[in-house]
C-alpha cells in the first residue's frame, strides 16, 4: 500500500505496515500496548449507552441486524462493540498468533457482519477469526464500479454501522456517498464514528456537517483516544494524549 492510496494527515504518526500485517499481534503490540490504545472502552460505553439496548430489543426474536465495520481492520472495535470486550480483553485475546484466531466472547445479539476495508490481510484475519461474515476490500477512495457497488450495497443495507478512527483516511466524496447509501434505506439505524483531536480538525468538521445533513444526531461524548507518538509530540507540543469525540446518528425519518 502506498502513501497515495493511504490518506493521513502529515502530523500524524502512519501505521500502514501495522494495517497490512497478516495477523493482529503487531497491531496490538505496537499500537494497543504501546500507546495506550484504550478507545475501544469508549467506542463501547457510547454503543451500549445509545445503541446496544435498541439492538438487542428488536433482534428479541432472533432476526439478526446488518452490521457494518467501515474500515474495520483486524475488528478492534467489532469485538469492543458487538462482542463486549474491553480493552484489557482485546489485549489479551490479540497476545499472540494463536489465541487471536478464537475470540474469547459472544456476540451480544444476532447480527451479520460486514467488514470493509483496503487490507485484504485484516480482512481475510476477521473472516478466519469469525469475526466477519463477509468482507469487502476497498480503495473507498477510488474503488472499481464493482467494488464501489459492494460498499454501497452494504452500507445500503445495513442496520448499525461503526466507523472508527476511520473516516478521517476517505475523501470527502467518498463519504458523502457512502452517508448517502446508509441513509438511503428506510427504517431505523445506527451510525457510530469517532474523530480524532487534534489532528485535521477542517476535515473532521466537514464530515461532522455531511453527517448531519444526512443522519439525526442522537449522542456523543469525549474521551481519551491513545497516548501521541514522539513525532505527534514534536508536531503538537504540550499534547501527551490524542483525544476523541464519539458521535452517534440515526437514519432519519
Ligand atoms: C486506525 S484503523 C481503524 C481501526 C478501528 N476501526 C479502530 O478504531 O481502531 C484505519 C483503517 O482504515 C483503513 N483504510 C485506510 N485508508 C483506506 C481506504 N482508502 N479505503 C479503505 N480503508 C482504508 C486502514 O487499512 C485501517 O484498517
Amino acid at each position: 500500500m502506498s502513501d497515495s492510496v493511504v490518506k493521513t494527515d502529515e502530523k500524524k504518526q502512519h501505521f500502514d505496515d501495522i494495517y497490512v500485517a497478516d495477523s493482529p499481534v503487531p497491531f496490538k503490540e505496537q499500537i494497543l500496548d504501546a500507546l495506550d490504545y484504550v478507545s475501544d472502552d469508549f467506542n463501547r460505553q457510547t454503543f451500549d449507552r445509545l445503541i446496544l439496548p435498541w439492538a438487542q430489543q428488536q433482534t428479541a426474536d432472533g432476526t439478526p441486524l446488518n452490521f457494518v465495520d467501515l474500515c474495520a481492520c483486524f475488528g478492534n472495535t467489532t469485538m469492543a462493540t458487538l462482542y463486549g470486550m474491553d480493552f484489557q480483553a482485546i489485549r489479551h485475546n490479540w497476545r499472540d498468533r494463536e489465541s487471536a484466531l478464537q475470540i474469547d466472547a459472544e456476540r451480544r445479539f444476532p447480527a451479520h457482519v460486514s467488514a470493509i476495508d483496503i487490507s485484504g490481510n485484516a480482512l481475510a484475519y476477521g473472516k478466519a477469526a469469525g469475526l466477519y461474515d463477509e468482507t469487502v476490500e476497498a480503495d473507498l477512495n477510488a474503488p472499481s464500479p464493482e467494488v464501489r457497488q459492494a460498499a454501497e450495497g452494504a452500507m445500503a443495507e445495513a442496520d448499525i454501522v461503526i466507523s472508527t478512527a476511520a473516516l478521517v483516511y476517505l475523501e470527502p466524496e467518498a463519504i458523502a456517498r457512502l452517508l448517502d447509501a446508509f441513509a438511503s434505506k428506510r427504517g431505523e439505524g445506527y451510525m457510530l464514528v469517532n474523530f480524532l483531536n487534534p489532528f485535521a480538525l477542517e476535515m473532521a468538521d466537514a464530515t461532522k456537517r455531511m453527517l448531519l445533513e444526512r443522519l439525526e444526531f442522537v449522542g456523543s461524548m469525549a474521551s481519551r483516544h491513545r497516548r501521541m507518538s514522539a513525532l505527534e509530540q514534536e508536531n503538537y507540543p504540550g499534547e501527551a494524549w490524542s483525544l476523541l469525540e464519539i458521535w452517534v446518528l440515526r437514519r432519519k425519518g
